[in-house]
């Protein structure tokens, strides 16, 4: 009988201590680097939110529509608002409705959804927020380019979710 030698692995040897030093530290990096980004980066748009029963969100942004609609898109308005607040409704499957916005001004936008949880995400922008029914996101927004936006939905919101794909227009 004989014991089993009491350092049965391979000890470290420099470079694989330095390696994985070096990956610990990268990992610090990353780690600090989340809490700094989030107040250097500056990329968290501004943003509020509030409660609103989906009926009532509906029936505002109805109201909304009927006073600056200036179109009409393949059954959708076009709705051309000067700049302040602004709504935008998220169901299945449609953005509603198409926003024509000025190059440069600033709008508020309020975008709620009145089913089930959306995924609001600007193109090719690059913005994105979760929408939920029950609560509306407002979004300060102001467009720095001109030219058509998409408004994908990111969030899978069952059969149409590949076909709900939105429009913001923005005019010089
Ligand atoms: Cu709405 Cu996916």
């Amino acid at each position: 009988m004989f014991a089993p030698p009491r350092v049965w692995w391979r000890p470290l040897d420099r470079l694989e201590r330095t390696w994985l030093l070096l990956a610990f530290a990268w990992c610090l990096v990353l780690f600090i680097m989340m809490p700094v980004w989030l107040i250097l980066g500056r990329h968290n748009v501004p943003a509020t939110t509030y409660r609103a029963a989906p009926a009532q969100f509906q029936q505002r942004v109805e109201e909304f529509v009927r006073q600056y609609q200036v179109g009409t898109e393949k059954g959708i308005p076009v709705v051309e608002p000067p700049p302040g607040d602004v709504y935008l409704l998220a169901r299945q499957w449609q953005w509603y409705p198409i926003l024509k916005l000025k190059k440069g001004q600033t709008y508020r936008l309020h975008v709620s959804s009145i089913d089930v949880q959306h995924g609001f995400s600007i193109q090719p922008a690059n913005l994105t927020f979760q929408i939920l029914p029950e609560y509306v996101y407002v979004i300060t927004l102001t467009p720095l380019t001109s030219g058509e936006f998409s408004i994908v939905c990111n969030e899978f919101c069952y059969i149409g979710h590949h076909v709900m794909v939105g429009r913001i227009l923005v005019t010089d």
